[in-house]
């Protein structure tokens, strides 16, 4: 795909939520771990509402066994929604519904096998057709001014091609991202794009081409998966998607985008109770009491 053509506008999103979240058992034991609160929202949620600031239309989940939660969170619930409405309980009756996206514009596609990430998205394939898509992670949340995807769609519009959401970390945590071999002879006027010559799925450090990792936000060309019908198992024996992505280097772009603001991994225990933590301090109305309870907090447990 030539990357002078002026890009095709970015409409659909497809949310892997098909992973078995062990990291949080027993919590995620009957439940998604996209389900786990940050705060009021679930993670899947906080994802849902960044693809629609950024303009996204259709909204495709490639789910797994035991996620009909998630399916239950994107579709009315009468009985809640009745008792609310007698009780006049306006506010709460909004949250449940008002944000609902149009009937026919959510989907569900199921991951019959736990192969990977490039495996999950594939199975989006029929879905998506031949039109550019993004990827969000919902692990990955991005606490940004303005949400991470539409930093990534504007910058998109100026080089078009494939791109990544990347942010740089500590060299002996390489192993778990993918990492990103920058092409430093090609220069943007927007510091933030950084163009890649290729990809590794998660390096030991000394093998890691630099420390810019991929977090959990892709746009992607449609080319991508003839590339992942015949993508072969990489990093963990599982069908990756910085391996396919790798693959069209050089046929088309690939940039990496420094998004503005801070990231929490949400797929880490530690991760997700500081991005409760942030995500709290971010409201108004808890602010002054969060900071409060955790000054108590951390003088019961002997620290400043
Ligand atoms: C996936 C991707 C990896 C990326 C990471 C971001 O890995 O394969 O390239 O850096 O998400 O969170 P996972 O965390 O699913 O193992």
């Amino acid at each position: 795909m030539s990357q002078t053509r002026s890009p095709m506008k970015v409409r659909k999103a497809v949310f892997p939520v098909g992973g078995l979240g062990t990291r949080f058992l027993p919590a995620t034991k009957s439940m998604p771990k996209e389900m786990l609160p940050v705060v009021d929202k679930p993670l899947i949620h906080y994802a849902f509402e960044e693809a629609k600031a950024a303009g996204i239309e259709q909204f495709i989940f490639v789910t797994g066994r035991n996620k009909h939660a998630i399916e239950d969170h994107f579709d009315h619930s009468y009985e809640l929604q009745s008792t609310l409405s007698q009780k006049n309980k306006k506010k709460e009756l909004e949250l449940t519904s008002n944000w609902l996206p149009k009937a026919g514009n959510v989907s569900f596609t199921r991951q019959q096998e736990p192969m990977g990430l490039g495996h999950a998205v594939w199975c989006a394939r029929h879905l998506i057709g031949n039109e550019p898509f993004a990827v969000i992670l919902a692990d990955d949340m991005v606490l940004s001014k303005q949400p991470c995807l539409k930093q990534m769609i504007e910058a998109y519009d100026d080089v078009g091609g494939n791109i990544l959401g990347v942010m740089d970390v500590p060299l002996e945590k390489t192993s778990s991202y993918g990492i990103v071999d920058i092409d430093k002879s090609a220069k943007n006027k927007d510091k933030r794009i950084v163009k890649a010559k290729g990809l590794v799925e998660k390096p030991a450090p000394a093998d890691a081409p630099s420390t810019l990792s991929i977090i959990g936000r892709y746009i992607l060309q449609p080319d991508v998966f003839s590339i992942l019908d015949k993508q072969k198992p990489g990093a963990g024996g599982e069908i990756q998607l910085t391996d396919a992505i790798c693959s069209m280097i050089g046929k088309q772009g690939v940039h990496g985008y420094r998004f503005e603001g801070v990231r929490y991994d949400c797929g880490s225990l530690v991760g997700f109770v500081a991005a409760n933590v942030a995500y709290s301090l971010e409201r108004t109305e808890t602010r002054e009491r969060v900071v409060d309870e955790l000054k108590e907090v951390f003088k019961r447990a002997g620290l400043k």
